[in-house]
């Protein structure tokens, strides 16, 4: 319904347009749009370059704006799925990051960890086979690192979940990817959720080292 009136409100103005600017004789315009057409269509190769280079100055802003639309996150030594084992499987995230409640790392799960179920589950699988070689040779998995935090800001997680704030609120839905997208924690991020909470916001003094 509203879609109809906005239908009938744009061709009534459209119209409107059309009279008022060729003075009452619409033919006037009918006519000169035929020739503007026909100048198109007698000009379609530099036209065609023109209108190219638009759509690659629109796509080239596009992607360079809006790049994280495709962004997974950087490829893992071993493709470890969140959204397998803590979406599909529900293991419980404290089961892999144990420390988070204790520690300021909340670290990630040494090999040893994954073999308590792999050893069962899928054994042979090649990615499997992976775990085991660095098991056997006492090499820590190389994870690749995707949280970032500038070096002299001080961030405890104890604190925060103390208070009840869930992984989510920080990390967004883990469970449902299969590769962690990279996160720069910028101060603004922290601030908000503070001022939010009316948490302390001398950030110089409590964030800052
Ligand atoms: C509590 C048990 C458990 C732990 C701990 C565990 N996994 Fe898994 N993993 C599973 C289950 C269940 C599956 C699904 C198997 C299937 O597809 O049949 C799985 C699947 C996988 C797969 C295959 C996924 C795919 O896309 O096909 C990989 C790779 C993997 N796990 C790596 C790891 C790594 C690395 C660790 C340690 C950081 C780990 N797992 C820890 C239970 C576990
Ligand atoms: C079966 C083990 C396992 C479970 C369960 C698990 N994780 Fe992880 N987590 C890992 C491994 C292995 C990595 C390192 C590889 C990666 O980044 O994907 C990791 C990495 C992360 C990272 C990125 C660390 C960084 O900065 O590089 C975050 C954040 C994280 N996990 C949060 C969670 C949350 C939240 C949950 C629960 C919803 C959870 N994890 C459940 C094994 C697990
Ligand atoms: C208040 C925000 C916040 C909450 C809530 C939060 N995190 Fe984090 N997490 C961070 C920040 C910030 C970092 C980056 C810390 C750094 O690089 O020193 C981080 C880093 C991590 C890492 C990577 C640590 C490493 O050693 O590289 C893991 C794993 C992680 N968080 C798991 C969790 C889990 C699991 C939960 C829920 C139980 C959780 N986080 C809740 C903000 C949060
Ligand atoms: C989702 C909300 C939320 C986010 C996001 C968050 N915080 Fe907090 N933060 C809190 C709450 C609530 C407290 C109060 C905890 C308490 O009272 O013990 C707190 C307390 C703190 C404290 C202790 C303050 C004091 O008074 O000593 C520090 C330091 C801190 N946060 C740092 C950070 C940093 C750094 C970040 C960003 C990486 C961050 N926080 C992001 C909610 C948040």
């Amino acid at each position: 319904m509203e879609l109809l009136l906005a239908a009938l409100a744009l061709t009534t103005l459209i119209v409107a347009v059309i009279l008022i600017g060729t003075r009452g004789r619409p033919m006037v315009f009918f006519k000169a749009f035929g020739e503007f057409v026909a100048a198109l269509s007698a000009n379609k190769g530099p036209l065609a370059i023109v209108g190219g280079c638009v759509v690659l100055t629109a796509a080239f802003l596009l992607f360079f704006y809006f790049p994280s639309a495709g962004n997974i996150g950087p490829a893992q030594p071993i493709p470890f799925s969140h959204r397998v084992h803590a979406g599909h499987k529900a293991i419980n995230c404290r089961f892999c990051h144990p420390y988070v409640e204790r520690s300021t790392f909340p670290g990630l799960p040494p090999v040893e960890k994954c073999l308590y179920c792999h050893t069962y589950i899928i054994a042979n699988h090649p990615e499997i086979q992976k775990e085991h070689r660095y098991f056997n040779t006492n090499t820590p998995t190389p994870w690749v690192k995707v949280n970032y935090l500038p070096e002299h800001v001080l961030f405890n997680h104890q604190r925060h979940l103390k208070k009840g704030i869930e992984c989510f609120n920080c990390h967004g839905k883990i469970e449902t990817m299969d590769r962690i997208q990279s996160n720069h924690f910028y101060m603004g991020f922290c601030l908000d959720c503070h001022r939010q909470k009316k948490v302390n916001v001398g950030c110089w003094l409590a964030c800052h080292s």
